[in-house]
């Protein structure tokens, strides 16, 4: 028993060969997984956690405003605050309860979401559930941005500017500094920062992008993510009191869920000790220099400085077939295809991690050189 017309939709992508299912990915040379520095699959953040743990209780047993809160929320609220500069930190259960969670409460009916047109899917689901106005601007080009703001920004009384300083399908960054000028020529300018893919990449010990560029106290808020390099599960938004404030009276995807376990929390905790001695961010970066250098001779590649790499392939099934002799050769990559990415700009996504060997990249770029 099932509904024809979500049957006729199974029936489309599948025509389409957009029909997803899910997969066990077996050990292969990893260049897709998020997991830039190890920390979940080499088992760094496995020991460390294990130093941690302390006590046997497994669900926190409530939402944070019912049972759910501890001192270990309190003390790693403050860790997070204290390496990201900032007056407070919030954690969430993931990045897209974040995202969500802070669109859909902050900017207000009379308030603008001017938002990158490349934004990942958890801030549109955000900006879907808010009543603020939304308009686009053309992909990292801060003029596109000031047409935008010079047009609107008499109409409405907060403006939220939305960015990502990594952009996950494309890896390439956000014109920060650019757009942190122009957020100071107007008022009640707000701009949001998602680092969801800089985090444990950019920045002393793995910062994150806006510490790299000394920007942080520019940004209203900004969003770690914990689930790619730093291994573990889970988000924080950082900012301000007031900001944390508001968010656990209004956020709704904050506060109608059951709390983060002890579990989870430690290993965020693991993590970010983990960031202070790890040679890994080192390793990552050397990696990230040494494809970029040898990626010379390749055609069709956007340029990008982070781990994420990739290669325009146009067309659903050329990228679905280079994904696959890759996968022959022993290279986990994966394609992503339209409707995810626009159509004739599918491609091949390469992530970068601190253990991939100097010989993986070079076969894998020589396996991609002959396509
Ligand atoms: C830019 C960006 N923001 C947020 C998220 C969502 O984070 P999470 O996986 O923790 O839900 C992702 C995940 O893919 C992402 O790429």
């Amino acid at each position: 028993m099932f509904p024809q017309q979500l049957q006729n939709r199974l029936n489309q992508v599948k025509e389409n060969d957009l029909f997803r299912s899910l997969k066990i990915s077996y050990p292969q040379i990893d260049f897709s997984s998020n997991d830039y520095l190890g920390f979940s699959s080499r088992g760094l953040l496995f020991e460390e956690i294990n130093k941690l743990v302390g006590s046997s209780k497994i669900g926190s047993t409530g939402s944070r405003l019912i049972s759910g809160n501890s001192l270990l929320f309190q003390d790693i609220e403050q860790t997070i605050a204290q390496f990201h500069k900032a007056d407070s930190a919030l954690i969430y259960n993931s990045g897209y309860d974040a995202n969500i969670g802070f669109l859909s409460s902050v900017p207000q009916k009379r308030d603008l979401i001017l938002s990158d047109e490349l934004i990942h899917a958890s801030l549109i689901d955000g900006i879907r559930l808010s009543f603020a106005t939304h308009y686009k601007f053309r992909h990292n080009d801060s003029s596109s941005l000031r047409d935008l703001l010079n047009r609107y920004h008499h109409s409405f009384n907060s403006i939220y500017i939305l960015v990502e300083s990594v952009y996950s399908m494309d890896g390439d960054s956000s014109p920060l500094l650019e757009i942190v000028t122009l957020c100071k020529e107007y008022e009640n300018v707000y701009l949001i920062v998602d680092e969801a893919h800089a985090v444990g990449v950019f920045g002393k010990n793995g910062q994150g992008m806006c510490q790299e560029l000394n920007i942080e106290n520019d940004c209203f808020a900004r969003i770690y993510t914990y689930g790619k390099a730093m291994g573990c599960h889970g988000a924080a938004i950082v900012g301000n009191h007031l900001l944390k404030d508001y968010l656990i009276n209004f956020s709704r995807s904050f506060i109608y869920t059951t709390a983060m376990s002890e579990h989870s929390l430690l290993s965020i905790k693991a993590a970010y000790q983990l960031l202070h001695t790890t040679k890994e961010i080192e390793k990552l970066k050397n990696n990230i220099l040494y494809f970029n250098d040898h990626l010379k001779k390749q055609k069709a590649f956007i340029p990008s400085n982070s781990a994420i790499h990739c290669k325009i392939a146009s067309g659903n099934t050329q990228v679905q077939e280079l994904e696959n002799t890759l996968a022959k050769s022993n290279f986990f990559v994966k394609s992503i295809k339209s409707p995810t990415v626009k159509k004739d700009q599918e491609r091949l996504r390469v992530c970068i991690h601190s253990f991939n060997t100097q010989d993986d990249i070079n076969e894998l770029l020589n396996a991609l050189c002959e396509r």
